[in-house]
């Protein structure tokens, strides 16, 4: 490789090892530690699957019993916390409110620069838990409604409903929204886990790289594609506009959400797992319609793009189903990035087991010798 011809977006770059993850783009294969992810999506749990990914096995019926415990033992946030949650404009992206509210539980924690491995998974402990009461705390405070405390009978998912609706979560829901937070849990050195390693590699605080892997999970095409996908669906409205839509799009180059991948140049296994649990939940819940505008624009996309690998990605169907589910549009990237966290925190704990600071370089292409100019020659 030259000094100019650097792959563009890292593509294809090796920049860590990982035993957390396997990401197969060209058979469509995703497995956790070697396990299939359909195999964890129908038979674990998320409490499970971040036991696994912060300890590298499936954990004893007893650990997990335990690490549950632990887990809900966390649950209440700072009062400072909820307090500041109060306090925010409502009109903030819940996302921008997640990144600064997670920044500001660093200031709770006796220990926050602690990065030993013990350290870190009570940290993680603390993010997994309170992450979901930072963004419904937020929800709830923003519409003016009255903010309802966790319930510690509860494991992650359905507290999240139980917080944000302030009513006994439906067991349904509970658990499609668990099936959505394993799936999401970790995928590879994708660009949110590659920023936490970054940043834990500088010796820097868990607080640190995970607000800085939140950060980068907010923009359009990572994370924040789930959003984007429910925008697009309500823009094309109909079924009819599905074909005249997407031809527009594309023909002014605009990137169609939902669609595409870096790794995957087939279809995501994810996608694959979210469509079949999307319809279910869809024809339940009255959303039947936008399923099927789903699969429209779906089979018009893979006539138009397939060829060129380009199929639904895991964002398309799950906003299908998290709408499914009762979440808000805004809400969506939040709850990726709650779940997301246990991957980030499983890679800070890899990361440090054979940390070199990640300092790569740029190929620079610009001028020499350059002259400083006086401000009246300019
Ligand atoms: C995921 C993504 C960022 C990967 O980007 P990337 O690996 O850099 O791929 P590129 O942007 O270089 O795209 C390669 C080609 O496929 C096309 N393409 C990729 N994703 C596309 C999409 N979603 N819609 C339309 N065309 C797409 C590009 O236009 C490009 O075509 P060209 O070679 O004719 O110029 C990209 O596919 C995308 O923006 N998808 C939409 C956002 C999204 O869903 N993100 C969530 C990812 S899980």
């Amino acid at each position: 490789m030259t000094e100019s011809n650097a792959p563009k977006g890292l593509e294809g770059v090796i920049a860590a090892e990982t035993v957390l993850s396997y990401v197969n783009g060209t058979e469509g294969i995703l497995e956790y530690l070697g396990i299939p992810i359909d195999q964890l999506a129908t038979k674990s749990t998320f409490e499970e699957v971040a036991f696994l990914l912060w300890h590298k096995r499936l954990p004893k019926a007893a650990e997990l019993k335990d690490f549950t415990a632990q887990l809900r033992a966390h649950y209440t946030l700072p009062t400072p916390v909820k307090e500041l949650l109060q306090n925010i404009p409502p009109k903030t992206a819940p996302m921008h409110v997640l990144r600064t509210a997670v920044s500001y539980l660093a200031s709770f924690d006796e220990t926050p620069d602690d990065i030993s491995p013990e350290g870190l998974r009570e940290k993680g402990m603390r993010l997994v838990c309170q992450m979901p009461a930072i963004v419904a705390y937020f929800d709830r405070a923003r519409k003016k409604l009255p903010l309802v405390d966790p319930d510690p009978d509860l494991n992650i998912a359905g507290n999240i409903l139980y917080m944000i609706n302030g009513e006994a979560p439906d067991e349904t829901m509970a658990r499609a929204l668990d099936v959505c937070l394993i799936l999401h849990a970790d995928h590879g050195l994708n660009a949110s886990t590659f920023t936490s390693r970054v940043i834990c590699s500088t010796m820097s605080s868990v607080y640190g790289a995970v607000t800085g892997g939140i950060a980068a999970l907010h923009g359009q095409l990572h994370g924040g594609a789930n959003e984007r996908v429910m925008y697009m669906l309500r823009e094309i409205g109909s079924a009819d506009n599905v074909t005249k839509y997407l031809d527009e799009a594309m023909a002014t180059k605009k990137k169609i959400m939902g669609f595409g991948h870096r790794v995957y140049k087939t279809l995501d296994p994810r996608a694959t797992f979210l469509k079949a649990f999307a319809k279910d939940l869809a024809d339940s819940t009255g959303n039947h319609d936008l399923y099927e505008l789903s699969t429209m624009v779906e089979e018009v996309m893979t006539a138009r793009v397939g060829s060129k690998g380009i199929y639904p990605n895991v964002d398309f169907y799950s906003a299908t189903t998290y709408k499914s589910i009762g979440i808000e549009i805004d809400m969506f990237t939040p709850m990726f990035a709650i779940s997301r966290v246990t991957g980030w925190v499983g890679h800070i704990l890899e990361q440090n087991e054979a940390n070199r600071i990640m300092r790569p370089r740029a190929a620079y292409i610009g001028p020499h010798n350059a002259p400083y100019v006086p401000f009246d020659e300019r």
